[in-house]
């Protein structure tokens, strides 16, 4: 019998559940035709739709709520989040947005030209979409163990090198606009990536002058697994890998309804100055000013507050484990699950 892990925080708010008969989860069930997007919230007890903006907020991210600074021009909570991103991921430049998907459409926009390349570790939908939208093709990069659902690897989310390299041959590195990494990869359920690997796309990357481009989303998960798993850094902070990893990227979308710990705000970040200079045109167009791109005032103090709270190791252990807990349960019972249990979900293997 596994153990639970302990939680490192109190609960100091509840929120009521309904909790409905068997009969009336059928009817539930019926009404949504068996669509999980379709099934009203109110009628699901435990919802394991997504993480995606589902995390509750510390009791610090509340009190920010209220510190939100609502002008139009030149918010104290824009400077917050802005310097938040600068000390935590290390980039030079941001660009809010109103969730992931925002930052993907600008800098699909800003680097992708019609008959480009854009390889990435597997695709996540809303990515793969703004690049095809633009002109792109989708090119898979990931090792071949990612697409086994049974295969165990400590790293399933790894680019594999060979596969980058004669992609590079076969169309020229000027068709390559740049390489897309998620960190972790949510469509091979939650796998991350080596420091190893980020390492060697960046200097193949570099040895081509191609630029890196993370999709950030679940960055600090990665981080986590790195410390887990990767020898030389089982005693290194989270928070030291995290800045690491970052910076074999040349910039990063990011979905703040995950590793940001809040209910919706993204951005866009990059180290380059005239990408960063076009992307302040483009963003006024799409989401908003600069300044705030989609978000209020108070998103940006929330999530400003949470991209702090995130990078705490107890906390992600914590989160880590809690999911490897349940898959763990499902093992046992019999279900059959994506192995390895990755960082943000358990996946059933529906096949
Ligand atoms: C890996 C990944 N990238 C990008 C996105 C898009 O982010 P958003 O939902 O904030 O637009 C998601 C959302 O689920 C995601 O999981």
């Amino acid at each position: 019998m596994q153990r639970r892990m302990a939680e490192p925080y109190k609960i100091k708010s509840v929120e009521l559940l309904n909790i409905l008969d068997e009969k009336e989860r059928e009817e539930a069930l019926m009404e949504g035709g068996y669509n999980t997007f379709l099934i009203k919230s109110e009628h699901v007890y435990i919802d394991l739709l997504t993480d995606s903006g589902t995390s509750a907020m510390s009791d610090l991210q509340w009190a920010a709520l209220q510190l939100g600074d609502e002008a139009y021009a030149g918010s104290k909570s824009w400077f917050r989040l802005e310097q938040a991103v600068r000390e935590i991921y290390g980039y030079r430049y941001v660009i809010p947005t109103h969730q992931g998907r925002g930052a993907e459409n600008l800098l699909s926009q800003l680097k992708i030209q019609p008959g480009d390349y854009v390889p990435g570790n597997m695709y996540f939908t809303t990515t793969r979409a703004h690049q095809e939208l633009n002109g792109g093709t989708f090119v898979d990069i990931i090792i071949d163990e990612a697409h086994d659902p049974a295969a165990e690897l400590p790293f399933k989310g790894n680019v594999d090198l060979n596969k980058l390299e004669s992609l590079i041959h076969r169309v020229g590195a000027d068709k390559i606009p740049y390489v897309s990494v998620a960190v972790t990869v949510n469509l091979a359920g939650g796998q991350p990536v080596s420091m190893k690997n980020l390492r060697e796309v960046h200097e193949l990357c570099q040895k081509h002058g191609i630029s890196v481009m993370f999709d950030a989303t679940r960055c600090v998960e990665n981080a986590y697994f790195i410390k887990e798993r990767e020898k030389g850094f089982e005693n290194t902070p989270v928070k030291d890998i995290l800045k690491e990893m970052m910076t074999y990227s040349d910039g990063c979308t990011m979905s703040g309804k995950k590793d940001c710990l809040v209910n919706i705000g993204g951005f866009l970040s990059m180290n380059d100055e005239d990408l960063y200079t076009r992307a302040r045109e483009l963003v006024v167009l799409y989401e908003g000013m600069p300044s705030y791109g989609g978000m209020a005032g108070r998103d940006m103090e929330a999530m400003a507050q949470g991209i702090y709270e995130s990078i705490d190791d107890h906390y992600i252990s914590h989160r880590i484990n809690q999911v490897r807990y349940l898959g763990n349960q499902l093992i046992e019972a019999g279900v059959p699950i994506v192995r390895p249990i990755g960082g943000h979900a358990v996946f059933l293997d529906a096949k």
